[in-house]
């Protein structure tokens, strides 16, 4: 039972480059999206448009989405954290944004500087907005597995959180796995209680690799019934507000992985494998998937 077709969502030029402290330029960002359009992903998060003091390296987020080649098909989405955000974004020519809250209360406080209930009351006329323009509003909840303030997170608090974005409008939850604790068995526990508010079709996962169990973590979601996944070309990434999160899983090797299972994504490897060296070129770093370093040392 599991799915013939797979969407990725590419997150590596909002959550990979987000925490990097050397300046990126324009180009160089424009450069990575466009390669990831051209290897076939279809859905790509472009940046984000939040406070250039808490989060520097997406103060250019305006000026890549004014210069990527958008492709017929692809979605091109960005983080709006509140109204002035969603504005932003709009002037813009943003057509899809991403809200997020987290299930647990300290990690809401150090990530958007406010409570969860805040948090989701800031999303209301951000969603009336977005429903005025026909504009697609995603939803993150983050901390799904663990939070590094807070420890253990129940799965009721994670669901309670995505059945309240779900019900304000989002057409999709992901949940984020921010600091890469969860386990197989862990994940399969919690879409099972998420899965009870949320039809499984409107559910994501978003796995950070920081414990290397991200790729398990995605064959339980499959097993579970979920079919959209966050990954980050490169394995790009960390979270600002979460010490010690490594990247989110490598999309190379999310697509090895689905490849090996016979699952569609419309990505070819090749080219995914290139536009990852790339950019770990221009960031000077290793490159994160396992995958494309095997295939260099092939
Ligand atoms: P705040 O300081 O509480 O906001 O920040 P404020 O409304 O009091 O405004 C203070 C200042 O920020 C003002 O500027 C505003 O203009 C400005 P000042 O008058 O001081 O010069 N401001 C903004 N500027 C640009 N764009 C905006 C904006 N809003 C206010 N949208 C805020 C609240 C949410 C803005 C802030 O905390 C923030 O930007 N946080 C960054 C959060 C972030 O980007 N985190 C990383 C992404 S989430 C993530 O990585 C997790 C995820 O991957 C899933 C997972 O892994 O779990 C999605
Ligand atoms: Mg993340």
């Amino acid at each position: 039972n599991l799915p013939r077709h797979v969407r990725l969502v590419e997150v590596g030029p909002r959550d990979g480059l987000q925490n990097e402290k050397q300046p990126i330029s324009v180009a160089d960002k424009v450069r990575l999206v466009d390669d990831l359009s051209a290897a076939g992903v279809e859905y790509v998060e472009v940046g984000s448009f939040v406070s250039p003091k808490w989060v520097p390296q997406m103060a250019g987020s305006a000026e890549v989405f004014a210069q990527i080649q958008q492709k017929p098909g692809v979605t091109y989405a960005a983080l709006t954290p509140n109204m002035q955000g969603f504005e932003a974004a709009m002037l813009a020519g943003v057509k899809e944004v991403a809200v997020f809250a987290a299930a647990s209360e300290a990690f809401s406080q150090k990530n958007i500087n406010c409570s969860i209930s805040e948090s989701l009351q800031r999303f209301v006329p951000v969603m009336d907005a977005a429903r005025e323009q026909g504009v697609r509003v995603r939803g993150y909840v983050s901390c799904v597995l663990g939070c590094p303030y807070e420890g253990e997170v129940p799965a009721q608090q994670v669901a309670a959180v995505a059945r309240e974005l779900f019900e304000m409008g989002c057409y999709e939850i992901s949940l984020g796995d921010t600091i890469g604790t969860g386990t197989a068995g862990k994940t399969r526990a919690l879409f099972e209680t998420v899965g009870r508010d949320i039809p499984r079709d409107k559910l994501a996962g978003h796995f950070h690799d920081t414990y290397g169990q991200a790729l398990a973590n995605i064959y339980a979601s499959l097993l579970e019934g979920i079919h959209v996944f966050d990954s980050s070309v490169a394995g790009l990434g960390g979270c600002p507000y979460a010490k010690g999160a490594s990247g989110n899983v490598a999309s190379e090797d999310v697509l090895y992985l689905l490849d090996g299972l016979g699952i569609h994504t419309g990505i070819e490897l090749a080219a995914l494998v290139q536009a990852g060296e790339r950019i770990c070129q221009v960031l000077g770093r290793d490159n994160g998937s396992r995958v494309a370093r095997a295939w260099r040392g092939a």
